[in-house]
C-alpha cells in the first residue's frame, strides 16, 4: 500500500530499475502520471489511442525506437485487450506497466485488471472512501519499508476531501458548501496551510510523497471496504444512468462488459464547461475530465483526441448513490441537455 496512486507507480518503476527508461505512453493522459514517469527520469514516447480508447498497436510498432516499456491505461475501468497486448510485448521485449488508477475492482474475461504487468499500480481512493492509498502489485521485490508515515496534517487535508466528495456523489450541495468553509477555517485558525503543506489533493508530483506511507487511518477504512457490493452497485447505477440518458446525451461507451467496475459514467458534450456549471448550480456533480494535453506530449498527437478533452464530462456512479439519486440525477443531466439543445438565451439567464 502507498500513500496514493502516484506514490505506487513511482516506486514501482524504482523496483524494476526503471529509471531513466524510455517509455511509450497514451496520448490521452491524466498528466499527473506523466509527471511522474518524468520525475523519476524517464524518456517518453508517445502512441495514440483510438477514438473508442483503446490502445492502437499498429500505431505502437511504428514508434518503438529503443522503448523498454508500455504504459497502458485501463479509463473509466474498460479493460485494454490485455492478451494482445501481452504477446504484441513479448514479441518486442517491452515490459508492461498497467495503469489501474481508474480500474480498482475491474475484471477482464481471465480476472482481475492488474494482473498482467510487470507493475500495476492502483487509487483506492478514487473508489473507495478512503483519505488517499494507493497500490503497488509488482513481479519484483518493492522495497517501501522505511517510509514515514503520513504527518496528521495531510491526512487531515485528505480527510476533508474524501468528505467533500462524498458529500458531492450524494449531491447535498449545501453540506458541501458547508465543507468549503469548514477547510477555510481550517486554514485560518490551525496550522495547516492546505496551499503550502504537502497535499496528495493537488493533481501534481511532489517529490516529498515518494518517502511517506499511508495513514494507519486509511488502512483502518479499509477493513470496511466490501469490493463485490462496490462493483454491484457501481454496474447497477451506470447502466440505470445510461439507460437515463440514452437518446438524450452522448454516450461514447455506454456498454458494460461483464467483471467491469465503473468509476463514472462519461458523457461527451459541447460547452462542456457551461454545461458543468448548469448541472452544479442543479446539483449534480460532474468532472471535467482530461481536458490538457501533458506539455510534454507533442500537440498533433494529443489533439488526436481532441474530442474527449474538450467534451467530456464524468458523470457519478458512486456506490453510494441510491436508485432516486441516479434518477434524479439523469432528469438533471436531460433537462440541462436540452436547455443548451434550445438555444438556450435561458439558459445564459439563468449561468450570468
Ligand atoms: C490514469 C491515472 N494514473 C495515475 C494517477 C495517479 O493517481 P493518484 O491520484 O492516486 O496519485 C491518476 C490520477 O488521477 C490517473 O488518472
Amino acid at each position: 500500500m502507498t500513500l496514493i496512486g502516484r506514490v505506487a507507480l513511482y516506486h514501482g518503476l524504482l523496483s524494476q530499475k526503471l529509471e531513466g527508461a524510455t517509455i511509450l505512453v497514451p496520448n490521452y493522459h491524466e498528466g499527473v502520471e506523466i509527471d511522474t514517469l518524468l520525475a523519476a527520469g524517464c524518456k517518453l514516447v508517445y502512441y495514440s489511442v483510438t477514438d473508442d480508447l483503446r490502445i492502437d498497436l499498429d500505431d505502437v510498432e511504428q514508434r518503438l525506437q529503443d522503448a523498454k516499456v508500455l504504459y497502458v491505461i485501463h479509463y473509466f475501468g474498460y479493460p485494454q485487450p490485455m492478451d494482445e497486448i501481452m504477446a504484441f510485448c513479448k514479441k518486442h521485449d517491452l515490459k508492461v506497466i498497467e495503469d489501474c488508477a481508474l480500474a480498482l475492482f475491474s475484471r477482464d474475461t481471465g480476472g482481475w485488471l492488474g494482473r498482467y504487468g510487470d507493475i500495476a499500480i492502483f487509487s483506492v481512493h478514487k473508489t473507495c472512501p478512503t483519505p488517499g492509498l494507493g497500490f503497488l502489485r509488482s513481479n519484483q521485490p518493492v522495497k517501501l519499508d522505511g517510509l514515514v508515515p503520513v504527518s496528521s496534517k495531510t491526512t487531515l487535508i485528505q480527510s476533508v476531501a474524501l468528505f467533500r466528495r462524498s458529500i458531492r456523489a450524494s449531491s447535498l450541495a449545501g453540506i458541501e458548501r458547508g465543507l468549503m468553509a469548514l477547510r477555510r477555517w481550517i486554514s485560518r485558525t490551525t496550522s495547516v496551510d492546505i496551499h503550502e503543506d504537502l497535499n496528495p489533493e493537488k493533481g501534481q508530483w511532489d517529490p516529498r510523497m515518494s518517502k511517506l506511507a499511508p495513514s494507519k487511518w486509511a488502512y483502518y477504512l479499509m477493513r470496511f471496504i466490501n469490493p463485490n457490493r462496490i462493483i454491484a452497485r457501481r454496474r447497477e447505477n451506470f447502466e440505470r444512468l445510461a439507460d437515463g440518458l440514452r437518446g438524450f446525451a452522448d454516450l461514447p461507451v455506454d456498454r458494460l462488459p461483464d467483471g467491469m467496475c465503473p468509476l463514472f459514467l462519461p458523457i461527451l458534450v459541447e460547452r462542456k464547461l457551461e454545461v458543468q456549471k448548469r448541472l452544479g448550480e442543479l446539483g449534480v456533480e460532474s468532472i471535467n475530465f482530461w481536458s490538457r494535453i501533458h506539455s510534454s506530449c507533442p500537440p498533433d498527437l494529443g489533439n488526436e483526441l481532441s474530442t474527449w478533452r474538450q467534451q467530456c464530462l464524468a458523470l457519478g456512479v458512486h456506490q453510494n448513490l441510491n436508485r432516486r439519486a441516479i434518477d434524479r440525477q439523469a432528469a438533471i443531466v436531460r433537462q440541462v441537455l436540452s436547455e443548451f439543445s434550445e438555444g438556450n438565451s435561458v439558459v445564459q439567464n439563468g449561468l450570468d
